[in-house]
């Protein structure tokens, strides 16, 4: 579990499926600038879910109460990683997925050796890209038709953040721990 201010990241189990497809299967969830997804059956989720591995994770999105509020994706795209995330639409404007977002900046800065994470959004989506610089990442260009979303194509923004941009763990709780000799 990665524990911030507000809200926590943890990593999906199987009992999440049946949240995670209702979720993956309702157009409202996504929204308007993401893609409207293929509906896929439980099985086709669990399988997916199956192939998961140490390239591609899913995590939910908890508050400090335990509930479960949304999902937090990342995975390796060449030589990055890439994340991208929804909230359920009640939960939405409240400041989550900016500390969703810095938790896992945090995690995969901390966790793996690599030098830039990186993220894409529909050039409409204010919001993502709020939460988006918020978290640090800076804009870096245009990806012209990028994404076919609601019978149309759109163009996204590409955002990333390289590791000297980032520096230090901005929100996740990191362990104090006492080195002793022989411990
Ligand atoms: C995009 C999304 C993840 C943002 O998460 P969130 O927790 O609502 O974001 P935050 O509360 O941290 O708000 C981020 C900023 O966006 C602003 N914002 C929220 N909704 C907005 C909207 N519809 N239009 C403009 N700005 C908006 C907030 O006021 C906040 O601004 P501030 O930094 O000036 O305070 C969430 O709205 C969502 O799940 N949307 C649908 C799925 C989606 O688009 N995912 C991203 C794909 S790239």
């Amino acid at each position: 579990m990665l524990e911030g201010k507000n809200v926590n990241l943890r990593v999906a189990e199987k009992e999440d499926l049946p949240l995670l497809s209702e979720w993956f299967n309702n157009p409202e969830f996504a929204g308007r600038y993401n893609p409207l997804d293929a509906q896929e059956s439980k099985t086709d989720i669990e399988k997916r879910y199956e192939k998961l591995g140490s390239e591609k994770v899913w995590f939910l999105i908890l508050k400090k109460d335990g509930s479960r509020i949304g999902y937090l994706g990342m995975g390796l795209v060449g030589p990055y990683w890439e994340i991208g995330y929804v909230l359920v639409s009640s939960e939405r404007g409240k400041g989550y997925c900016t500390e969703a977002a810095q938790l896992a900046v945090d995690y995969l800065f901390m966790s793996k050796d690599i030098v830039r994470i990186q993220a894409t959004t529909h050039i409409e989506n204010i919001a993502s890209q709020k939460v988006l610089g918020k978290a640090g990442f800076q804009r870096e260009g245009r990806i012209r038709k990028g994404l076919f979303a609601w019978g149309n194509w759109a163009d996204l923004y590409l955002y990333g953040i390289l590791r000297e941009e980032w520096k230090e763990p901005k929100i996740l709780k990191v362990l104090e721990i006492n080195h002793r000799v022989g411990y």
